[in-house]
């Protein structure tokens, strides 16, 4: 391998000079747990798999992915079944640059060096790209997964989710765990300072958010003039609008200039204040004044009681507070990450959870609550489940409150919430449940291997409805608890910030063309 600080002349160097060898090979019939661990051990990003010397195949960390997402039995299932087969080679003598051309071309990251079609060697893009420092990292864009998928874009100490396992969990507490044995209040402490509290850190916690509730009077006077705008603009874009004048009025400097503890009370007063807009707003629209925070209730008290202006039955307040922990933070998903995007430029903590809140509309995202209680309204009867469900299946609709990007079983937080509907009761619970054993027979059986199953959204909706709560409140409640996600993923962000900055890959017209005159 030449060793110089200088590009290598790419066109002159022959792979055989700095391919990796001896190759990491497995045969077809090794499982893919054994490939992985291989990988793993000698720290490769791929294995070949080999037949008497001849690369057959080749399993990449991409397929990795692909697979964990799958949801396949890696303890048993053959690497010949997932390998990609007949991969593309290069000849020991070809140039460097030759080499390059064909990984950049095929958006490969390996490529098995062969001579007379025994396997002598590897080559990787990165190995590439190092010694004859050839092309920027662009190049790579094109070898990640559509919607990022599986691509781990930082480290967290806030928490995670298992797909596989069906588990999730806060700092190192199963989220179920504590929506089952802890309130929100101490969840909230939990996701910023990373530590339950004691009794007394609670206590002190509570009065320290108390007045952090209220909205400031010039934003509080500008209320009405917003909830007029927009004729039927749903609450959660009433919200961006709103909460962006908040921390406008505020004057929330950029992250980069703010100290930790003035930033943490930013995020204090963010995920505090959402709720007494969110029900404000809605109080207006409906044409009815806004109920100030009741300075005695806990958060989802007082987030019914600005609903309605009635301190709720405790069983309503605390099914909804399990509702509303367990939706606080779910690893990196897309408002998260884009509060994260968005902080790593140094722009304000505003900035960061309006664009979370702009993320988490999207149906796709936040919006399923409401039209997962619209299909059930829709299908109506249990008889009607199936032909209903078969038809918006085979048109190519989506199930609202069924799949899901990291779970491929049981939502944990679908089995809690369905456990809380069953507590209240209720007229639909019973309809739901039938429906949602339908909807996964038939989901299996018209998507079969994609692990389609029920998500948080489809019981939210029973839940939130049992409890009182509006349809078209649906996302801005999630929105309310998922704000303290964000809060703690902004500050965790600036305490350790390096600008996200990703690249895409052009597959446009090949540039530079000539610049017509106009016609
Ligand atoms: N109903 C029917 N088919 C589905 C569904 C569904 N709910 N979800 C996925 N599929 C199919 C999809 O059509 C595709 O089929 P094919 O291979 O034939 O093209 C396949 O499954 C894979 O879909 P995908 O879009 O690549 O999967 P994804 O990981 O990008 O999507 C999802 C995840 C949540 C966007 C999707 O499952 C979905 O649209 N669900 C309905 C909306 C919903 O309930 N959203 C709330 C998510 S949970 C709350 C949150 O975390 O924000």
């Amino acid at each position: 391998m030449p060793e110089s600080d200088s590009p290598v002349d790419t066109t002159a160097t022959t792979v055989a000079e700095i391919m990796s060898t001896p190759v990491v090979t497995t045969g077809p019939d090794a499982t893919i747990a054994t490939a992985a661990e291989q990988m793993r051990h000698r720290k490769v990003g791929s294995v070949v798999i080999v037949d008497d010397g001849r690369p057959i195949g080749i399993l990449t960390e991409r397929d990795l992915v692909r697979i964990a997402a799958a949801g396949a039995d890696a303890s048993s299932d053959p690497v010949g079944e997932w390998m990609t087969p007949d991969p593309d080679w290069v000849a020991r003598g070809a140039s460097v640059s030759d080499a390059f051309m064909s990984l950049a071309e095929h958006g490969y990251r390996h490529i098995p060096v062969v001579d007379d079609k025994q396997l002598v060697g590897i080559v990787s893009m990165r190995d590439l790209m190092r010694i004859a420092q050839i092309q920027p990292a662009e190049n790579l864009a094109h070898e990640i997964p559509k919607g990022l998928e599986g691509v781990v874009v930082a480290e967290t100490v806030i928490g995670d989710v298992r797909g596989l396992e069906g588990f999730s969990h806060y700092r190192q507490y199963s989220a179920v765990d504590l929506a089952e044995r802890r309130t929100l209040e101490d969840v909230w402490y939990l996701m910023f300072d990373r530590e339950l509290p004691t009794l007394a850190e609670r206590d002190a916690f509570i009065d320290e958010i108390r007045p952090l509730r209220e909205i400031p009077g010039d934003v509080a006077d500008a209320l009405p003039t917003l909830a007029r705008l927009g004729g039927d603009a749903p609450p959660l874009d009433m919200l961006r609008t709103t909460y962006s004048l908040f921390a406008t009025s505020l004057a929330f400097a950029p992250s980069l200039d703010v100290p930790a503890a003035e930033l943490r009370q930013q995020a204090l007063r963010t995920c505090a204040v959402i709720p007494t807009l969110l029900m404000a707003l809605y109080r207006l629209r409906n044409g009815r004044e806004p109920v100030a925070p009741h300075p005695d209730l806990s958060y989802a008290a007082n987030y019914l009681y600005m609903l309605t202006g009635e301190t709720p039955p405790p069983e309503h307040a605390r099914a909804v507070e399990q509702y509303l922990i367990s939706t606080i933070d779910h690893g990196f998903n897309s408002s998260t990450f884009t509060a994260r995007v968005i902080t790593s430029t140094g722009a304000d903590l505003g900035s960061a959870i309006v664009g979370a809140i702009g993320a988490l509309s999207g149906p796709l995202h936040g919006g399923a609550p409401g039209r997962a209680l619209d299909m059930l309204d829709s299908i109506g009867t249990l008889d009607n489940a199936e032909p209903w469900l078969r038809d918006a299946v085979a048109r190519g609709d989506r199930l609202m409150g069924f799949g899901h990007r990291v779970y491929k079983t049981d939502d944990p937080r679908s089995t809690m919430l369905r456990g809380v509907a069953e507590r209240l009761g209720g007229d639909k619970v019973e309809l739901a449940k039938a429906i949602e054993a339908k909807a996964i027979e038939v989901l299996t059986e018209l998507k079969p291997g994609r692990k389609l199953y029920t998500n948080v959204e489809f019981y939210a909706g029973i839940v939130m409805d049992t409890c009182g709560v509006p349809r078209e409140m649906f996302t801005p409640t999630f929105a309310s608890s998922r704000a303290i996600g964000w809060c703690a993923h902004v500050l965790e962000q600036a305490a350790d910030n390096r600008l996200i900055r990703p690249s895409a890959q052009y597959v446009g017209p090949p540039p530079p063309q000539p610049v017509p005159d106009p016609a």
